[in-house]
């Protein structure tokens, strides 16, 4: 993809955002001396659009490899888990897993979590067009905090469901954390659906991460011009290369911006001089083993699981009960 391309993909302007960002936390990322920006920043109504063309490219296997699995287990799943449940889905984005979801289960209630709240309120008025009968609720909240549900959200049968391995993007440690949290909001015989990105051939990791399309390069670059919207910054998108690889010691996919000259960004109250090939990290994607994760599930406090995934073994969907 040439340049004009990539910078056409990010050409469209968007209302202000009206959540209030964490300023601080996003000026202390980008004077550290390894600067970075938090992944939940992608994600304004561009990020989030952008994030939906990236689950239908050809190199981005994870979004179909779990829809297959949840299509082939679909009667698997639907049994373990019964119809009238309360599906809380973390991260919702566009809300067509959940869309698939409450096909099979026939949930009483659907709660969309999510920190872009203005992009899932759209998915989430598509879902109501189609269940009438569904109470649904979108909440806007960062999975970091504690999350509050709104009082009238049933307290039996919760079924928390967190696709597109999401997980991968906290760090193992606070991955535990966030699962601790999910299973105090899920109570007493609430269960877990999770889907978990595993480890395989490099050359498929950094493919789906480096299209040739050059929407996920448009996407991690987008979050340059949701950051100029947040802290005033004045990042100037050409000034900078999206890069993504696998580091194996750690398990994971990292995203980087490289700066491509020498840049000076400014923001409201403050500055950073950026070298020719410096560069601010702004995603991990960690990828488990099998035994890994159901190992942090049980240590989260989560018992009686069952595990589909795919021939290859590229993704996992676990069910775990509380
Ligand atoms: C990779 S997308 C996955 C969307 C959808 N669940 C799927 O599987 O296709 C991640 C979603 O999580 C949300 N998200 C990212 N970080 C978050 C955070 N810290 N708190 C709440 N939501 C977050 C994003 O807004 C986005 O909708």
């Amino acid at each position: 993809m040439n340049d004009a391309s990539l910078y056409s993909l990010l050409a469209t302007r968007e209302r202000p955002s009206d959540r209030s960002p964490n300023d601080e936390e996003i000026i202390a990322g980008l004077c550290a001396a390894q600067a970075e920006i938090s992944p939940k920043y992608f994600y304004d109504l561009q990020g989030s659009a952008l994030f939906e063309r990236i689950t239908g490219l050809p190199e981005y296997y994870p979004t179909r490899t779990e829809m297959a699995i949840m299509s082939e287990y679909a009667g698997d799943i639907a049994g373990s888990i019964g119809d009238g449940a309360t599906l809380i889905e973390f991260g919702a984005g566009n809300c067509e897993k959940a869309r698939a979801l409450c096909a099979l289960i026939e949930p009483k209630c659907f709660v969309a979590v999510d920190i872009a709240s203005d992009f899932v309120r759209d998915a989430a008025n598509g879902l109501r067009c189609t269940y009438p009968a569904l109470d649904i609720h979108v909440v806007s909240a960062d999975l970091e905090d504690e999350i509050e549900l709104p009082a009238d959200v049933p307290r039996g049968q919760r079924l928390g469901f967190y696709p597109g391995s999401s997980i991968g993007n906290f760090e193992p440690e606070q991955a535990l954390r966030l699962l601790r949290r999910i299973r105090g909001l899920l109570g007493e015989g609430g269960a877990l659906l999770i889907g978990v990105d595993l480890v395989k051939d490099e050359a498929v990791l950094e493919a789906a991460y480096n299209d040739a399309a050059g929407v996920t390069a448009a996407f991690n670059l987008n979050v340059l011009r949701h950051l100029n919207r947040l802290i005033g910054s004045d990042f100037d998108l050409r000034d900078w290369r999206h890069r993504a690889f696998f580091n194996r010691a750690k398990s994971r996919i990292e995203m980087h911006l490289d700066a491509a000259v020498d840049a000076r960004v400014g923001w409201l109250g403050g500055k950073r001089f950026f070298r020719r090939g410096e560069d601010i990290h702004t995603e991990n994607s960690y990828k488990y083993a099998l035994g890994d994760f159901a190992r942090m599930l049980e240590l989260a406090g989560f018992a009686q699981q069952f595990c589909w995934t795919d021939p290859k073994q590229w993704f996992a969907v676990f069910l775990a009960r509380v």
